[in-house]
């Protein structure tokens, strides 16, 4: 989704804007651009990468102390030079950068045209700025205050950075919504849709929040409520370093992020996990521990592959709490006026923290009386703050816009909740649940075995790229994992993937089978395994290829298959960490086999902003 970057202070704002929007690429985007103050207002925008605008500014004096920039995803409007930021107001007096989504801007623009007002572009964007234009001229008022009065009659989401031409020591923002980190430096000030842009030149930050107005000048941060009340600036520490965000010897991100789940999944487990001990200690969510073992129903809310990791939760909360789980997809939750009782525990599952749907859905059901715990990877992110308890996954930032990572680590961080409720409510017994933390414990070495088969699997993806359409199916804690490993692939490869449970295949996909369709079984041992084992006899007998994911020495369901991927045995609970890794991988290789671009796949967004 869009990426916001402004700068103000001593340095060159040019570079460091660039260098930040080039770092918010990953977020996914169609067009990009840039405003600076020097003497007066220049405003460069481009279709196409950042590297498209760099080119095209090659020789321009571009020298300036403050400016803003900025990378499209589209949302009004067609990605076009026209209708990328910044935009400029219709004195030419202004300009703005916007991520998020205007939803009355129909009725603004109407109310403008009928003033005169003329628009160069099809946004949501260009019709509030020369709302807050309009505002500023009416009431001879300074920009801040037009800013303030003008978002009263706002509906949707957005953060906003304005620079006003009059004003070359002032940069107005604020948010609704959409992220915005502020990064205080020496005299200076960075901001950034989330925190990339901002690591390398300081750790210090504050995380606007909803509903404030930020007055930024080189050597002070103001806040204000849209009420005009000073708001205090709440300074964070940033628990991040710049290796992070880059790719470190690995030719994507993707890659790099596969590779690193026996360390991401070692992060998250360590200092709660203590096998040896029998222990789980999740501070976070102490507090409710009480509250989660009384509920009466769990509701996940998510969407993706935070929702497939919600899915795989379900059977793992049900098995172990024995609590009723319910696992939502956020937009449906949010418009859906869900029964949402007193003392429901709502659990939302984001890697970004930053999901406009999963936002608004925990909003709404913690209106109405629920618990609302966060499983979240981006610390600080907006879901992280509004949660009333939570557990971070740490599991570093995830950069390609494929969520790989993430999604072990949310599990790692879900099964460790599951445990320590079954366990301190009673329902688990003791044997099961010692033998569970030595399970869970032992991920991240048996994670390393799994990627020991890197070869093994980008020999197979060669084979299998010129496949135009494959289904992925799994029972049980594996039917999650299906869903995950089709959903990788169609986003890597763009070839069309179905997940399914493997039973459900009868009652319908199993018209698509025949000798040209991959089909891929995730078929470790575990209390359904017999039963995959027929399905997996359907699918040979109607010549479809089976490529079968399977245990270790499992030469019963190898000879039932044209390929193998065999990982090491796991009990079924924490299986899908291991079993999702070769379908990540082979998803990357089709993906790289094919020529794409693995880590910023066609039309996708990282972070998903808008409804
Ligand atoms: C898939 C993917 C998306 C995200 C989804 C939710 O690879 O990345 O499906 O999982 O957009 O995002 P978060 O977890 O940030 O809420």
């Amino acid at each position: 989704m869009c990426g916001i970057v402004a700068y103000i202070g001593p340095r060159e704002a040019y570079p460091i804007i660039l260098k930040g929007l080039k770092r918010l690429e990953y977020r996914g985007y169609d067009s990009a651009g840039i405003a600076l103050l020097n003497g007066g207002l220049k405003v460069y925008k481009k279709k196409g990468k950042v590297a498209d605008l760099e080119e095209t500014l090659q020789g321009i004096d571009l020298h300036a102390n403050i400016g803003i920039g900025h990378t499209r995803w589209a949302t009004h409007g067609e990605p076009n030079d026209r209708n990328a930021h910044p935009h400029t107001s219709a004195s030419g007096k202004l300009a703005m950068i916007h991520n998020g989504i205007i939803e009355n801007y129909n009725q603004l623009k109407q109310e403008l045209l009928n003033k005169g007002y003329k628009f160069t572009s099809d946004t949501d964007t260009e019709v509030l700025l020369n709302f807050i234009e309009e505002i500023q001229t009416q009431n001879n008022c300074p920009l801040e205050e037009a800013v303030r009065i003008a978002l009263k009659r706002i509906v949707g989401a957005y953060v906003i950075v304005l620079i006003e031409k009059d004003h070359p020591d002032t940069l107005i923002a604020a948010r609704k919504g959409s992220p915005l980190v502020i990064g205080i430096g020496k005299n200076e000030h960075f901001l950034a849709s989330d925190a990339s842009p901002i690591i390398e030149y300081t750790k210090e930050v504050v995380y606007v929040n909803d509903y404030e107005v930020a007055i930024i000048k080189p050597d002070e941060l103001i806040l204000k409520n849209l009420g005009n009340e000073r708001q205090t600036p709440y300074i964070t520490k940033l628990d991040m370093e710049l290796a992070a965000i880059e790719k470190g010897g690995y030719d994507h991100f993707m890659l790099k992020e596969i590779f690193e789940q026996p360390q991401t999944v070692y992060d998250c487990l360590r200092g709660r996990l203590d096998a040896q001990a029998g222990t789980i200690t999740m501070s976070g969510i102490q507090k409710y521990a009480e509250q989660i073992m009384n509920a009466k129903r769990i509701v996940m809310v998510a969407c993706g592959t935070s929702w497939h990791a919600g899915l795989v939760a379900e059977y793992i909360f049900e098995e172990l709490c024995r609590i009723n789980v319910e696992v939502e997809y956020a937009s449906e939750f949010r418009y859906r006026n869900p029964v949402i009782n007193k003392g429901d525990v709502i659990i939302a599952i984001s890697q970004s923290g930053e999901t406009a749907d999963t936002l608004v859905a925990i909003e709404n059901a913690k209106s109405k009386g629920a618990i609302i715990l966060g499983v979240v990877n981006v610390v600080g992110s907006s879901i992280a703050r509004i949660s009333d308890a939570g557990a971070y996954t740490h599991a570093g930032p995830e950069i390609g816009v494929a969520s790989t990572k993430a999604f072990t680590a949310q599990l790692a961080v879900l099964t460790m909740i599951a445990l320590k409720i079954g366990h301190d409510k009673g329902v688990l017994d003791h044997d099961r649940y010692m033998h569970l933390l030595n399970e869970l414990d032992a991920i991240p070495a048996k994670i390393e075995k799994v990627l020991n088969l890197n070869d093994h699997i980008k020999a197979l993806a060669e084979k299998y790229s010129d496949a135009t359409s494959s289904l992925y199916l799994g029972r049980g804690y594996n039917f999650p994992v299906a869903l995950e490993g089709a959903l990788k692939l169609k986003e890597i490869s763009y070839i069309h993937a179905e997940g399914y449970p493997a039973a459900e295949m009868k009652h319908g996909p199993i018209a698509l089978v025949d000798d040209q369709l991959p089909v891929i079984f995730v078929a470790t041992r575990d209390s359904y395994h017999e039963k995959v084992m027929s399905n997996m006899q359907e699918i040979k007998a109607r010549k479809g290829k089976v490529i079968a994911v399977i245990n270790e020495g499992d030469e019963q369901s190898a000879a039932l298959a044209d390929d193998t991927i065999m990982i090491p045995e796991a009990d079924e609970i924490v299986a899908p960490m291991l079993s999702v890794i070769p379908l990540q991988l082979l998803a990357y290789y089709i993906g790289l086999h094919k020529g794409l671009d693995v880590d910023k796949p066609r039309n996708l967004a990282k972070s998903v902003t808008v409804e």
